[in-house]
């Protein structure tokens, strides 16, 4: 593989600020330096070190959470400038990208990985994974509505599979609600809730198939820890709620 390109997989630099380094004489290849970012390396035979330090290819796959805010689109660019998730990530995550959609205006749980395995797995419908959400709502979320949402209600793009509705706090002109679905569609829970009579005033994700954000600052991530990583590993494996199961967790 080309050098520039050695320099952005091994995590440390874009390609682009890889080949300002290579022409700048930063980088050596077995102990000599190189200034030709097109330069062939071969992984296994070469080593490549930036102002000193040993530059890895790394094989392992990489595995983020970040506390998402509101405002900030998933997507790793926009041509339209507006604030997107790449923003939020550091150059050691490059790579990675995002485990499935939140909304602009949703806050909370999104992953990154660039484990395409895994994230196929989180992200299929066939395998129904756990998404537990807090809302808060205008108007006082009943037991009717805890009925009806349990039953499955039905959308405009058709029926929404049952899901859990817990009132946390119903009092005066709003309620603060917790939904846990095993669906992602488009505005889902905002749909489901307005179903019901109840317009979502803010909506957050707190946890994503038992992964949480919890303690980590809005707009801040960080690495999963081993046991998270296993934790999903584990759980991908478990057969689809397709093959009878009703969902995860
Ligand atoms: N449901 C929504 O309505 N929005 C999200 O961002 C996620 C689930």
């Amino acid at each position: 593989m080309r050098l520039n390109r050695y320099i952005s997989v091994s995590g440390f630099a874009s390609r682009r600020r890889g080949e300002i380094y290579i022409r700048e004489g930063r980088v050596r290849v077995n102990g000599e330096a190189v200034t030709d970012p097109a330069r062939d390396i071969v992984p296994d035979r070469d080593q490549v070190t930036l102002d000193g330090n040993l530059l890895r290819v790394n094989p392992e796959k990489r595995y983020y959470v970040l506390n998402k805010p509101t405002g900030v689109i998933v997507s790793m660019s926009d041509t339209h400038g507006r604030a997107n998730v790449q923003n939020l990530l550091g150059e050691e995550t490059r790579g990675v990208f995002p485990v499935g959609r939140l909304d602009a205006d949703t806050s909370g749980v999104l992953l990154f990985t660039d484990d395409g395995d895994l994230a196929h797995h989180l992200t299929h419908p066939s395998f129904g994974v756990e998404k537990i959400y807090r809302a808060v709502v205008r108007g006082r979320v009943n037991g009717e509505d805890v009925r009806r949402i349990g039953e499955g209600i039905v959308l405009d793009d058709g029926p929404a599979a049952p899901a859990r509705l817990c009132i946390l706090e119903s009092a005066g002109e709003t309620s603060t609600v917790e939904i846990t679905l095993h669906q992602g569609r488009k505005r889902q829970v905002r749909r489901m809730l307005e179903a019901v009579g109840h317009r979502v005033i803010t909506l957050e994700r707190t946890a994503f198939d038992g992964i949480t954000a919890k303690g980590l600052p809005l707009g801040s991530y960080r690495p999963l820890t081993r046991e998270e990583v296993e934790q999903l590993k584990e759980q991908s494996k478990a057969p689809s709620p397709a093959c009878g199961r009703g969902g995860r967790g």
